[in-house]
């Protein structure tokens, strides 16, 4: 077992993240919970037939899916602790995907304004990405995260034995995220990563902690995303407004999904405003597009819905960019022209 510790400034508090195997039985070796009066389990309708993490708590069990990640499922995780009467000193365990650690710890950080969060991510997605960070949220008025808190969990504990049973399309979506983190800082990271996407138990579990170092370090330079943390929304400002449309649909993308999307249409962004050279390019673009297959997009709704995006200032469309394989650049303003004719190639 490997313990990470997330650097910080002094203003956040320091949280520990395990990774290894058959981590979700030795709860109480990892984390002091000695000091809690109640602890509520939230997971969803899936992780909660799977795991058991055997601790004396309460239970709540939530729909799935991104449609789900609403004030409806916060409502409800905020009436089961009224209902356990559930006091400051009442710690809230999340056991799921992406979509449980967000809105989970966004219920959390409202109640009596803020109860301690553990982080048990279940997605290979929430342990590289979601659970880390501090960042909570949920989906509103059809715009991605648009309201959410920042809170830090207590800790992270990463058991790689529990993707054992995700499907192999949950599997390939939390790719997206670690391909990310390679091509936004580390392009030795990058190059170890193929894109078969096929990895050996201890392949995989190498480079779930580089993703959560990577992320972690971001993370400590900038808690609040003033700055630097923005590099992680490479792939993210098309790629929430593609996500966002898809939920209109029965069948809708899977968040790494839309993210695998929105990486290669920001990827020719970054080339076509010059500032990525094409060799760059060339090798970033191929490698996406072995894994994702194409998709129609509707630029024109497309665009409409970044102009919404929170992560615009003064109106403008502002990007995360790449200026070199393993080197991103935040708060690059595009042209609309570029944007279009990056989404229209995709069309073609
Ligand atoms: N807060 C952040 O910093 C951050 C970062 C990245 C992504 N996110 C958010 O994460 C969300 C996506 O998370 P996700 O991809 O984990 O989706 P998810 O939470 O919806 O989980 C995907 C599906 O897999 C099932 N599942 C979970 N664990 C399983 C397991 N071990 N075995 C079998 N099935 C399992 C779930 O029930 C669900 O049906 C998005 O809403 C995205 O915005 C947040
Ligand atoms: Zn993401």
């Amino acid at each position: 077992m490997k313990k990470l510790i997330i650097p910080t400034r002094r203003t956040v508090k320091e949280y520990p993240i395990f990774i290894g195997r058959a981590l979700i039985g030795k709860i109480p070796k990892l984390i002091d919970l000695a000091g809690y009066s109640q602890i509520l389990i939230v997971s969803d309708e899936n992780t909660s037939k799977l795991f058991n993490l055997k601790l004396e708590a309460s239970h709540i069990s939530l729909p799935s899916g991104e449609n789900h990640k609403n004030f409806q499922s916060v409502e409800l995780i905020l009436n089961k602790l009224h209902d356990m009467k559930a006091d400051r000193k009442t710690l809230v365990v999340n056991l799921g995907g992406g979509n449980i650690c967000d809105t989970s710890s966004f219920a959390a950080s409202i109640y009596m304004r803020g109860l301690d969060v553990l982080q048990i991510p279940t997605t290979l997605l929430a342990q590289v990405d979601a659970s880390i960070g501090g960042k909570t949220g949920i989906n509103f008025a059809g715009v991605k995260n648009l309201v959410g808190t920042f809170k830090n969990p207590i800790g992270v504990i990463i058991d790689v034995d529990l993707l054992k049973t995700l499907p192999e399309r949950e599997y390939l979506s939390g790719f997206a995220e670690i391909i990310k983190h390679g091509l936004i800082f580390d392009k030795k990271y990058f190059s170890t990563l193929r894109s078969t996407l096929k990895f050996s138990d201890s392949e995989l579990e190498k480079i779930i902690e580089r993703s959560c170092q990577i992320k972690a370090k971001i993370v400590a330079a900038d808690p609040q995303e003033k700055n630097v943390r923005k590099i992680l929304n490479f792939g993210h400002t098309i790629g929430h407004a593609i996500e966002a449309l898809s939920l209109e649909n029965p069948k809708p993308l899977l968040h790494g999904e839309a993210i695998f999307l929105g990486m290669i249409v920001e990827n020719r962004i970054s080339y076509i405003s010059g500032l990525l050279n094409k060799k760059d390019f060339l090798i970033i673009d191929g490698f996406l597009r072995k894994i994702v297959k194409p998709v129609q997009l509707d630029t024109e709704r497309i665009l409409k819905k970044i102009l919404f995006d929170k992560k615009n200032e003064s109106g403008r469309i502002n990007f995360t960019l790449l200026k070199a394989l393993g080197r991103a650049i935040y708060n690059m303003e595009v042209d609309e022209k570029i944007i279009i004719e990056a989404l229209n190639y995709e069309n073609n």
